[in-house]
């Protein structure tokens, strides 16, 4: 879609529809207003004939005749529900609403008005137009590449959103929004592919793809017998029950000075988790295809950041394997030295993830980062703990917490935090080894967090569990792309 702004209403420019967000409970907007006078009441009108309140996410549809005054054949007024209680989550649903209502009208062009709130202020302003392109890209996304026949695509071409108040760089919001829409699309796309296709090779050509696109974004694939020498056993044990060969991907961007210490993001990247000898169950498991969210995640943020030139320094790991069963895999019983020195005992081959960035954790300390973050659609036990709207969030360090979770309410890509206590640690001792790969007892989410953080004393460090968050399960199963817009978000405060 290609996206304009507009800044003076023209209302009297050709536009094939004109699209008026409407409050419930207040009288119209200075420029619900002018609609109103230049359309002919019919915004009033309706109003008073009880037809069209403004409750949330009722849309009613004007044809008009063009004249010299409004350029517009139809006016499409969108329901807002009540003024001061519009949360983001509303916000939202206004905007997926607009993009199904438009897209099925034979349009080329419409002009989008963003809600006009009473006392705006250019930060409102900001972030209405930040999330109206993230919301519309995310609803108009589609993934019917698999489909004999495709629906036909909607006529509709462009795209103006008008902004009721000045916002001198809209231009610049408007660029970075369609920068992080597209690292979400990709995300999603990549998610969504079968793992006979989306597999470990296919994640490598996709980031070297990335680096020949993107100036500034380099990619470096290690393969198994360099990462053979280099002691990576843990991650090379889970990668050896299967046919596809792992990837250990590593991607730099350096947006300032050298000597400014990366800040790294490492994502799991199991193309296929089957669980390994510990096979998963059938039902479901075709949905193991998106345990590589985690490193579709981190490809998103590292293009878009190095895309919008951010000036900071950048490392992403994309730890890629498949987790299968065969007559080499890892079994249970099996221990396993990791490249930290440290061994654990394997007692369940399906929490493989944990084993994978063990290795992964300890790597990227070459790159002597400041912060790493982990995101990782680690246990099944954080989507009991938060459903899909929450990610859980680990971390010993408060500040860090603090900057995650407040990037988590502004993108409205949500975070919460969970404990660390060392405590939880008692539950992954081994009598054999230094530790065991699952936790006795609950809090399985916590017992896998406290695994990865003893792979992480040489930086500051946090860990999100994705595995809620990262996708939509059951019939209309898909990626969305997050957390993409919550690390967007946390770099932009960094880089600031
Ligand atoms: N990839 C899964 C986690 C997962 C499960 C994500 C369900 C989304 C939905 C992970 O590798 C896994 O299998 N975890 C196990 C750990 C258990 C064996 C301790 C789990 O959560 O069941
Ligand atoms: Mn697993
Ligand atoms: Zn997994």
């Amino acid at each position: 879609m290609h996206y304009t702004i507009k800044n003076e209403l023209a209302l009297n420019q050709p536009d094939d529809c004109l699209v008026l967000p409407v409050w419930e409970n207040a009288p119209l907007t200075s420029l619900g207003q002018t609609l109103n006078e230049i359309s002919g009441g019919v915004i009033a009108h309706s109003r008073e004939a009880g037809d069209f309140t403004g409750k949330l996410a009722q849309t009613r549809l004007f044809y008009l005749p063009i004249s010299e005054k409004n350029g517009f054949s139809r006016l499409l007024l969108v329901g807002c529900g009540t003024h001061p209680k519009f949360t983001p989550t509303q916000f939202q649903r206004v905007f997926s609403c607009i993009a199904s209502e438009i897209t099925s009208l034979g349009i080329h062009t419409c002009c989008i008005c963003l809600p006009e709130s009473t006392q705006p202020t250019p930060d409102l302003s900001e972030w209405s137009l930040y999330q109206a392109v993230l919301t519309l890209e995310q609803a108009l996304y589609r993934f019917d590449q698999f489909k004999s026949t495709q629906d036909p695509l909607p006529t509709l071409q462009t795209l103006a959103l008008f902004i009721p108040e000045k916002l001198p760089n809209a231009q610049a919001i408007l660029e970075r929004a369609l920068i992080v829409a597209k690292a979400v699309k990709q995300a999603r796309d990549l998610g969504n592919l079968p793992s006979n296709i989306c597999t470990p090779h296919h994640l490598a050509e996709q980031a070297l793809s990335a680096s020949q696109a993107i100036p500034g974004l380099k990619t470096t694939v290690l393969e198994e017998a360099e990462l053979a020498q280099l002691g990576l056993q843990a991650f090379l044990a889970v990668a050896r029950g299967s046919q596809e060969p792992p990837k250990f991907i590593v991607l730099e961007y350096q947006g300032t000075n050298a000597e400014q210490a990366p800040l790294a993001l490492v994502g799991k990247g199991v193309t296929f988790d089957s669980g390994g000898i510990s096979l998963k169950p059938g039902a479901g498991m075709d949905e193991m295809r998106y345990d590589m969210c985690g490193a579709t995640t981190v490809l998103g943020v590292m293009s878009a950041a190095a895309s919008l030139k951010l000036p900071l320094n950048l490392v992403g790991i994309m730890a890629c394997t498949e987790n299968m069963p065969s007559g080499k895999a890892y079994k249970p019983g099996d221990v396993v030295t990791t490249l930290s020195g440290q061994t654990i005992e394997i007692l369940n081959t399906d929490a493989e993830g944990r084993v994978i960035l063990s290795d992964a954790l300890t790597y990227v300390e070459r790159f002597k980062p400041d912060t790493v973050i982990d995101i990782a659609t680690l246990t099944g036990a954080i989507i009991v703990a938060l459903g899909d709207k929450a990610s859980g969030l680990f971390t010993t360090d408060d500040k860090l917490a603090e900057a995650l979770c407040a990037a988590g309410e502004k993108s409205w890509d949500r975070v919460w935090r969970l404990p660390l206590w060392d405590e939880y640690q008692e539950q992954i001792k081994s009598n054999i080894a230094d530790m065991a790969n699952i936790g006795s007892e609950g809090g399985k989410s916590i017992t896998a967090a406290c695994l990865l953080s003893r792979f992480t004393h040489a930086y500051r460090w946090a860990h999100l569990d994705i595995a809620g968050t990262a996708w939509i399960s059951g019939k209309n199963k898909t990626a969305t792309g997050r957390p993409i817009p919550l690390l967007m978000e946390f770099l932009f405060n960094r880089a600031r």
